[in-house]
């Protein structure tokens, strides 16, 4: 949400930045800008529009400090003005986050004089660093920040300063060592193949960044130390390849996702398994894609374990003053492990003595440093705004945290069946069409996707794919919720998508399915259960085969399923799958 790069050093500036800016353009892509500085002035370039729209401006720039900002708007219009950097005298800007108190401290500023040109909350922090410079740009980063309510990662320069000064609270910064040049950036793949060391900043940290040098702060202003990493985050996984858009490259890549989770488990399962020692209840959180993950982690633990188990989205979970009690454990589920609502959920059930188990896939992220375990996610880097590749993996990954508090062995027998899955994975990718029953939902009035218990689980999941990339409405249904309301939409220009994957609960489903059609509405059946097809011959639209598995692990190929239909109908519309409107990934905010 909102991506930062910034950098001082020997090479161009304006080539780093942008580049830069282009790995980060998944966290928003309304408007884009940056600063560079040569000689002690500064040049501000900004502009609504995707990062690519700056390329024909930086033709002739040169720099050897520059800081840049890729937007997903919160506050004011996408726009040229709105666009970040922001400037106040010599000092100029760019912020990820939220400034809560902006509305007073704007008040404030202008009535002593300020000039805001913005409609944004980050202006504020240009002019208050502005008002409190004194000399020195790190102090009025310090004493400007210390104002501030809300959430930023925030990098600032000063014409006739040769360096970079950033701060952060709650929104995610690293810095980047290089020879003779350094870097600060939202994330790990910004640097990537540019820069092999980083380190992580911590909330309330401020660094001031050189060509020759990083030194990093407390908020008073007192030197620390923040352990040098490797940067995982390696170039050659972040191209195209030979697939059109990262959604249908990392549909691709759900195989390893699989397997290479299932392999990092054992790394983690001893210590999960002492961090659930006496636990007898189990929340699940996380928001979007990873809460639908969530729905099926509750139904492994409670079929494997027996042990009750929610599963709440994580905005509404911190708001609802929840009770732990003794035995309580939180599953906090996030691809990015920034997600603003999943972190605050995460910290509120760590103070509210539960043990928290970070499920994510970045392992350098917020939720980590929270969790008393963390369960990785090996899906790799996920840069398509929908996530695919890393439900899958959080679904394999929730599948063995169940077995591990089940006290089962996760070399065992249902251990063994997800050992399978990668190969299954890879045939559902391969083989599924869902070229035909997309050009029937790409002409639909609505879709529906409907199954009942783990299926269900998935159908939200298709649903909320479908909408996010194609803009097509409809809902993800309990199937056997259908004749109590939702039933009163189908008509010939709905299409139903049952997923049928439950042997026991064929026949259930099998009657939504023949309620739909009698009213007119065209149904597609996905299913890997023996007979459905043949019984639904005569009555559904459409059918997808599914490869045959465990129903328990069918959710890693029906989402396969789901997801490719979202996709492929997205492209039909003529719609970019990996940056839909309005939507970024890493959602910073609330
Ligand atoms: C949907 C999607 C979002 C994310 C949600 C949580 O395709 O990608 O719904 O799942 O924003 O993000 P993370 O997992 O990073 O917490």
């Amino acid at each position: 949400m909102c991506g930062i790069i910034g950098y001082a050093g020997k090479n161009n500036a304006a080539d780093v930045v942008y580049k830069g800016l282009k790995r980060l353009e998944y966290r928003g892509y309304d408007s884009a800008g940056a600063a560079f500085m040569l000689g002690g002035k500064i040049t501000v370039i900004k502009k609504e529009g995707k990062v690519e729209t700056l390329a024909q401006y930086l033709n002739n720039v040169s720099a050897d400090i520059g800081i840049g900002h890729t937007r997903w708007a919160t506050h004011g219009k996408p726009s040229d003005i709105n666009a970040h950097p922001h400037s106040a005298g010599a000092i100029t800007v760019v912020h990820n986050g939220i400034i809560e108190n902006y509305s007073e401290l704007k008040e404030r500023l202008i009535s002593d004089g300020a000039d805001f040109l913005s409609d944004t909350d980050s202006e504020v922090a240009a002019h208050l660093i502005n008002e409190f410079y004194k000399g020195d740009l790190t102090a009025a980063v310090a004493q400007a920040v210390k104002m501030l309510k809300g959430s930023y990662a925030l990098m600032a320069i000063r014409a006739g300063e040769s360096k970079i000064v950033a701060a952060r609270y709650k929104s995610p910064l690293i810095v980047g060592y290089g020879n003779g040049e350094n870097f600060c950036a939202s994330d790990e793949p910004a640097l990537a193949g540019i820069c092999e060391k980083v380190c992580v900043l911590e909330d309330g940290d401020i660094a001031e960044i050189t060509a020759d040098g990083v030194n990093i702060y407390n908020g008073n202003l007192q030197l620390v130390i923040r352990s040098v990493l490797p940067n995982l985050a390696v170039s050659e996984s972040l191209g195209l390849g030979d697939c059109p858009h990262y959604m249908l490259k990392e549909l691709r890549e759900v195989p390893q996702s699989v397997q290479f989770t299932h392999k990092a488990f054992y790394g983690v399962e001893e210590k999960l398994k002492s961090a659930l020692s006496g636990v007898n209840r189990v929340i699940f959180t996380g928001c979007g894609t990873a809460y639908h993950a969530a729905l099926i982690g509750k139904r492994y633990v409670e079929s494997f374990a027996r042990i009750p188990a929610e599963a709440e989205t994580a905005g509404e979970f911190r708001y609802k003053n929840p009770v732990f009690g003794a035995g309580a454990a939180v599953f906090a589920i996030s691809q990015s492990g920034e997600t603003a609502d999943t972190v605050e959920a995460a910290r509120l059930a760590k103070a509210g003595g539960a043990k928290v188990v970070a499920v994510t896939n970045c392992l350098r992220s917020e939720l980590t440093r929270i969790a008393d375990v963390v369960v990785p996610v090996a899906a790799g880097v996920e840069i398509c705004v929908a996530a695919t590749k890393s439900y899958t993996g959080q679904v394999a990954a929730l599948y063995l945290c169940a077995l591990t508090l089940a006290g089962e062995d996760i070399g065992g027998w249902r251990g063994k069946l997800l050992l399978k899955m990668p190969e299954l994975c890879k045939k559902a990718v391969e083989s599924i069409d869902a070229g035909a029953l997309a050009q029937l939902c790409a002409s639909a009035r609505g879709v529906y996707f409907l199954g009942r218990d783990i299926d269900y689980a998935v159908a939200v999941e298709g649903s909320l794919k479908l909408k996010e990339v194609s803009y097509i409405a409809g809902e993800g249904y309990p199937a056997g919720e259908l004749k109590h309301g939702t039933l009163a939409l189908i008509d010939g220009k709905t299409v139903s998508i049952f997923i049928i994957t439950d042997g026991g609960l064929a026949g259930k489903t099998e009657n939504a399915v023949e309620q739909v059609v009698s009213r007119g509405g065209k149904a597609a059946v996905i299913t890997n259960v023996d007979g459905v097809e043949e019984r639904l011959k005569d009555k559904a639209d459409y059918f997808i085969k599914l490869p045959e598995c465990d129903k328990y692990l069918s959710p890693l190929v029906s989402a396969v399923a789901v997801q490719l239909i979202a996709y492929r109908t997205a492209v039909m519309l003529g719609r970019d799958p990996d940056k839909p409107r309005n939507l970024a990934k890493s959602v910073t905010v609330e």
